[in-house]
């Protein structure tokens, strides 16, 4: 076949070749990419591989490609991210949201008692509280942003998830957090130190970095909103944060400092220490 028919199993070749020194998960991105410009489904790369390509589709997939390898994550590239059961919208004005995120939504729904309240504290593209909301249509949910343009993103995908009954709010922790009390308040806030070497070798350099980053030892996020996050817990209600994977320790003595109780941190499927937990006495 020629350069200007490609077939689809030779695009996808193509694509796994440029992205196989910048992706951990060059297949994928590649097989995603070319379905993304196809306007089909990953299934159907598998079963038509001999099918055409047409030029000016091969030239959208060699620009997806180009930007993928220069680190543009794929859910900016393809506006969306799939997150546990929901397609969520996602743009460069928010998180890409992580897999590991998704054990804040399981330890969220483990503590929300029947009929519950939730709060979220930035909540970025709305992926924690509208999952939540998505399994609990009996709980009531407020969640907070700060950034606007991230807030956009979360009401759009509130809406077209129809999920109407969650509350989004804009606010800013520093100021304040919404009257409660909660059962559970749950967020993963900025916790990555400003002098982390992913700022530089491409990892995080295209999502928000008010999003991600957190003072010298990526503590100072958790360190602002801990204290009037408790006050606004219920008793016996549940503070949970996602957290890096060396500042278990740490996050234990903070929630400790701020009054809570059986403090304890759980780790991700890696093995690694992601969430702390504390309860109000
Ligand atoms: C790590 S992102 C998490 C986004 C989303 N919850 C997720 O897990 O994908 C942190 C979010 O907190 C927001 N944020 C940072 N500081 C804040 C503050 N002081 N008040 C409110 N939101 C804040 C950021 O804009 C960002 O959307």
């Amino acid at each position: 076949m020629s350069e200007a028919g490609r077939s689809i199993g030779q695009a996808l070749r193509e694509g796994i070749d440029a992205l196989r020194a910048s992706s951990a998960s060059a297949r994928l991105d590649a097989e995603l990419l070319l379905a993304e410009v196809l306007g089909v489904g990953r299934s159907h790369l598998f079963a038509f591989p001999e099918r055409p390509v047409p030029t000016a589709t091969i030239d959208a997939y060699r620009n997806l490609l180009t930007r993928r390898a220069a680190g543009e994550p794929a859910a900016y590239l393809l506006r969306r991210c799939e997150f546990r059961d929901l397609s969520l919208t996602v743009t460069p004005a928010v998180l890409v949201p992580r897999p590991e995120t998704e054990h804040l939504v399981e330890q969220a729904l483990a503590c929300l008692p029947a009929g519950g309240s939730l709060l979220e504290l930035g909540t970025g593209s709305g992926a924690v509280a509208l999952a939540v909301a998505s399994e609990r249509p009996d709980a009531r949910i407020t969640a907070t942003e700060r950034s606007e343009a991230a807030l956009a993103v979360a009401r759009e995908n509130r809406q077209r998830l129809g999920l109407t009954s969650v509350e989004l709010i804009a606010g800013d922790w520093d100021e304040g957090v919404p009257a409660g009390p909660f059962q559970v308040i749950a967020s993963n806030p900025p916790y990555v130190e400003t002098t982390a070497p992913e700022w530089t070798n491409g990892g995080l350099g295209h999502e928000p970095r008010e999003a991600l980053a957190a003072g010298c030892d990526g503590l100072a996020a958790i360190r602002s909103l801990l204290a009037p996050a408790a006050e606004e817990l219920a008793r016996g209600g549940w503070l949970m944060l996602e957290h890096g994977a060396a500042q278990g320790e740490a996050v234990r003595g903070l929630f400790a400092a701020a009054g809570l109780e059986q403090v304890r941190t759980e780790r991700d499927l890696a093995g690694l220490e992601r969430l702390t937990l504390g309860r109000r006495p």
